[in-house]
């Protein structure tokens, strides 16, 4: 397989850059009345101004010479099929399934999985309903008023990320906790204000092996069977969501209670299947399908729109645009929300877990960069601890502002304050400040000449950085669902276009193994110095000499 940095397309494009790098998007809106309007487009609720990018028609073009000429249109097609594009561990790649609610057939090896994928939504359903209304009880017949969903990655980012952006359609007598870190502190933490006898707790893994998860939800069981003496309360207090019915049996949760997935929804694509369960509880079921109806509305506008005027096409050929040709090495997402406080840390496991490759799908390792580090946080906070580095540091940094039109909140006049602050932002760092401005400025304000010359060149902001501004009415479940496939599409675009498998992670892997090895040692109190570097092995002599 070439590499894409060899195609005449990618040449093209490094030659444009520097045409483009010469320019300031000051000028091109100087220059053209209509940019704004011509780089705008809505869709599935969701609308993006993408204006304020170093960009023309003609990069866009490119980029979407780029694109096709990588195949996006076929591979996408391949993963609506349902063809096993996760090369790596043969699977297919559906989250697209969980959500198809025109409920037309998506065969995987012959066999349609929208049955399935009804079926388990019928269980949560009624599981949700019994929960909620009061109807599933604990041990000792009272209503349950707490879910702690134990889980991490996947099976943990997601839910957490959905149950906070929505936290305004959640019920107060129904609390839902989250633990995932192997530190005894976040479970211990979490359970230490709660009652077992009104707690239910979901044991979220896709493969049931993970160690931090495991070891969290054995050591939950023995708070629950210690408190309530009798271990057949478990049955009333636990449930499962995994794609492992045989390890959930042999932890002890009847298979009843447990709620399927399939190997073909990846952990970090998963939200949208049993995974959701505790979406579903906090919000209800009514409002969880809401969400995968966004998410249907986003899959659909990605599958149909020309790549001009797809959402997820026009954002991830912006995402390659900096990172391949201008040198950008991360991306910051920040929602003017504070409802969409982990959304960046979704997206962090979302993109760098995906897009984290350095080979093509035939092996060949790649010579240009792949994905971007990802980070963020929301708006206004970030402008006090961050922005300075966006504005004025020496990377180049494009990001992505996020907003609702309404607030669930509106209190006095903090949401015009917060769309202002949005909005200046974006302003800003297209503009920047010329010296002059800068200078101009101070002697406006009385300021002696010569101290005005001598802060102009502080007070100068070049300006030309990037930004993509998104705007959603409200965050509901529909357009937040719309949101994230946004997102989830705009991966997948960029990891076809750089040839990389976006659907495993064995880079995760190699450290899951030496912590197993480790751990047998901090067991045994013995270091094995064969199987260690110098430093690794003073470390444990060290930890082992002071525990
Ligand atoms: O971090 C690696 C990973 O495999 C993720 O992809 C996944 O979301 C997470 O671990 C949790 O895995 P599981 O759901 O199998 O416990």
């Amino acid at each position: 397989m070439a590499l894409i940095s060899t195609t005449p397309a990618w040449q093209a494009l490094a030659g444009h850059w520097q045409q483009m790098s010469q320019q300031t998007m000051r000028d091109l809106f100087a220059q053209d009345a209509e940019r704004a309007a011509r780089m705008t487009r809505d869709a599935a609720g969701i609308h993006l101004d993408y204006s304020k990018n170093i960009a023309s028609d003609e990069t866009l073009h490119l980029l979407r010479e780029l694109a096709r000429g990588a195949g996006l249109e076929e591979q996408r097609a391949r993963m609506f099929a349902g063809e096993p594009i996760n090369s790596t561990e043969g699977r297919a790649v559906l989250h697209i399934a969980l959500r198809n609610r025109a409920n037309t057939p998506i065969l995987v090896d012959g066999e349609d999985v929208m049955p399935q994928v009804n079926q388990v939504l019928e269980r949560m359903r009624f599981f949700v309903n019994q929960a909620r209304d009061g109807d599933w009880t604990g041990f000792t017949g009272k209503r349950i008023t707490d879910v702690v969903n134990i889980g991490i990655g996947g099976s943990n980012l997601g839910p957490k990320m959905v149950c906070g952006a929505l936290m305004p359609y959640q019920r107060e007598d129904l609390r839902l906790h989250f633990v995932s870190n192997i530190d005894g502190t976040h479970l211990s933490e979490t359970v230490k204000h709660l009652n077992p006898e009104t707690t239910l707790f979901i044991v979220a893994s896709k493969t049931f092996t993970t160690m931090e998860t495991m070891t969290n939800a054995q050591s939950a069981r023995r708070w629950l069977v210690d408190l309530l003496g009798d271990e057949s309360a478990v049955a009333r207090h636990f449930v499962a969501v995994s794609t492992n019915a045989e390890k959930v049996e042999a932890f002890g949760i009847d298979t009843e209670q447990m709620f399927g997935f399939w190997d073909w929804v990846g952990g970090r694509y998963s939200l949208w299947s049993a995974i959701g369960l505790p979406i579903a509880l906090a919000i209800g079921f009514d409002n969880f399908v809401e969400l995968l109806e966004g998410a249907h509305e986003m899959d659909n506008h990605f599958r149909d729109a020309p790549l001009e005027d797809n959402l997820p096409v026009i954002m991830a050929l912006l995402g390659v645009w900096y990172i391949n040709f201008a040198g950008a090495k991360t991306l910051a997402i920040l929602p003017y929300d504070q409802y969409l406080e982990h959304f960046a840390a979704y997206f962090q496991q979302g993109d760098m877990e995906s897009n984290g490759k350095h080979v093509t799908l035939d092996g060949t390792r790649v010579d240009h960069a792949t994905g971007p580090v990802v980070w963020g946080q929301p708006g206004t906070d970030g402008q006090h601890a961050f922005y300075q580095l966006i504005h004025q540091g020496t990377e180049l940094i494009p990001c992505d502002f996020i907003a609702p039109v309404h607030s669930h909140n509106p209190l006095g006049d903090h949401h015009a304050k917060l769309i202002a602050n949005c909005l200046a932002q974006t302003e800003a760092l297209m503009r920047g400040r010329t010296a002059e401005e800068a200078l101009e400025g101070m002697l406006a304000a009385g300021m002696p000449r010569a101290e005005a010359e001598r802060l102009a060149p502080h007070r100068q902001f070049d300006g030309n950085r990037p930004t993509n501004t998104l705007f959603v009415e409200e965050v509901t479940p529909r357009t937040l669902g719309a949101l994230i496939a946004l997102y989830e599409h705009k991966i997948f675009c960029q990891g076809v276009i750089w040839g990389v498998n976006s659907f495993d992670q064995w880079g995760v892997e190699l450290g899951k193994q030496l912590a197993t090895v480790i751990l047998k040692e901090l067991e045994e109190g013995r270091v094995m110095a064969e199987h260690h570097d110098g430093s690794t092995r003073a470390l444990l002599d060290f930890y082992l000499k002071n525990r």
